[in-house]
């Protein structure tokens, strides 16, 4: 089964809005899929995600308040058949973080988005709502496409 970790730097705003996406959008399309978040950092481990991304989510529909963070882990790289970085940044550490044995795919999420491809989803952490509405859109599309992709695949 193939299973999907979004990873952003804290796991309060971009992840958990990556991870709320495609589960509605997995679920819209009956895909059977694991799917979690993660931080690469610890900062706000326990936390449930920053009100600004449960608000955006709410407006379109979908509930993240259930969502708690955590940091990403060694582990991860052998649980998961695809690790998605939020940005640049996160890439790069994941790259990092990776053990020897790692055997899950690594990639950008707007790599997954035609014409978006190496492009970052922006931090929206020091911005206001309407940066998370941009946020929301950028996952949301990637969320789509990622769907879409697995149901081909099987
Ligand atoms: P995220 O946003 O990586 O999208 O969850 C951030 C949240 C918190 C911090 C940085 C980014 N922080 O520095 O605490």
């Amino acid at each position: 089964m193939k299973s999907v970790l979004f990873v952003c730097l804290g796991n309060i705003c971009r992840s958990p809005l990556a991870e709320g996406a495609f589960r509605a959008e997995a679920a819209r399309l009956g895909l059977e899929v694991v799917v979690d978040s993660a931080g690469a950092g610890d900062w706000h481990a326990g936390e449930p995600p920053d009100a600004r991304a449960q608000a955006v989510a709410r407006r379109h529909g979908v509930d993240i308040s259930g969502l708690r963070a955590r940091q990403v882990r060694a582990d991860d790289f052998r649980r998961f058949t695809h690790v998605i970085a939020l940005d640049h940044g996160n890439l790069a550490n994941l790259r990092k973080l990776a053990p020897a044995d790692a055997t899950a795919e690594l990639s950008l999420l707007l790599d997954h988005v035609e014409g978006r491809a190496g492009q970052a989803v922006a931090d929206p952490w020091f911005g206001d709502e309407a940066g998370f509405e941009v946020t929301w859109a950028e996952v949301a599309a990637a969320a789509r496409a990622l769907a879409k992709h697995f149901s081909r695949r099987g």
